[in-house]
């Protein structure tokens, strides 16, 4: 496995056109992140898997400067896992002057949820996945569904500027306890970690009563931030949404046969728990 740090290094390397399938990462690794290198390497000759903690998608009071970096222990996970290539870029190799050209994506995708609590987010992770797309040029790039709406962001961005570049979503990897493995579950101290798998739990049964057919979304998105409030959770948000644009799906009149009872549905959740922020989804 090469551990790389330069564009242009990493240029000369990849120049023999064998084709490469990505994995964007900002390290502090765990089974979730080898589990996309693993279906990345079914994808591409070659897999490439970027370590980057990108400023640009922080706020200024947010945790970029205490984000677990953990370079050397990821490196050994990667080449255990059969990656060929580690691009770790130093921040001035990403942003040699402040980056002035980014990417806005759509309002109507990007500022709700998770956009609406952390602005300016999705831009920052649109323009450092545009600029690693354009300096690996991969023709797969793997994403994890744990992150629902970025996944869907970048979907859009590459069908919308049109780049030959094909997104594989790779499904949420949990701990025993249904917990979704998070870089920021390091946040959690034992008792906290143990209480984390609530939010899956709460999802889950929100997905268990939507199946038995209950059709309120806004009281069953209320029923799951309560019980997570009264838990001592911070919630943010609870939604229940279209798979297809996460908007809201329509109320389904009771009084006759709903035309899009059927359309695909994904509930969504954002908690802050002690010091750390989680989030989770499950596709209903
Ligand atoms: P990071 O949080 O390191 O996640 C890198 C990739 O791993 C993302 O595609 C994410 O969805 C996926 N992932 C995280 N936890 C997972 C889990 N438990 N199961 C499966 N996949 C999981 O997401 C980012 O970094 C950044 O925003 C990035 C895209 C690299 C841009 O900076």
């Amino acid at each position: 496995m090469q551990i790389i740090s330069t564009i242009a290094q990493l240029r000369m390397t990849l120049s023999d056109r064998r084709t490469v399938a990505l994995v964007p990462t900002m390290g502090n690794l765990h089974a979730g992140h080898l589990s996309l290198v693993r279906i990345a390497r079914g994808c591409g000759e070659r897999v490439v898997t970027s370590v980057f903690v990108n400023r640009l998608q922080f706020a200024p009071h947010e945790d970029f400067a205490t984000y677990p970096r953990t370079f050397e222990r990821d490196c050994e996970m990667l080449e255990a896992a059969h990656c060929d290539i580690v691009f770790a870029p130093h921040e001035s190799e990403i942003y040699p002057d402040p980056q002035a050209y980014t990417v806005h994506p759509s309002p109507a995708l990007a500022d709700i949820l998770e956009g609406q609590v952390r602005p300016g987010f999705f831009s920052g992770v649109c323009t450092v996945v545009l600029k690693l797309f354009n300096i690996v040029q991969p023709t797969v790039a793997v994403f994890g569904k744990k992150d629902y709406q970025q996944l869907m962001v970048i979907r859009r961005m590459v069908r919308q500027l049109a780049l030959p570049i094909e997104i594989v979503a790779a499904d949420t990897v949990r701990d025993v306890r249904g917990l979704a493995l998070s870089s920021r579950n390091s946040y959690l101290t034992e008792a906290q970690r143990i209480e984390a798998s609530q939010l899956n739990a709460t999802l889950t049964t929100l997905a268990a009563a939507v199946k038995s057919g209950h059709t309120d979304w806004p009281a069953l998105e209320r029923a799951a931030q309560d019980f997570l409030s009264e838990r001592g959770w911070q919630p943010d948000y609870v939604a229940i949404r279209r798979r297809i644009d996460l908007r809201e799906p329509a109320v389904p009149d009771p009084s006759h046969d709903d035309p899009t009872a059927d359309e695909p549905l994904v509930a969504l959740a954002a908690a802050r728990l002690g010091g750390a922020r989680l989030i989770d989804n499950v596709e209903l």
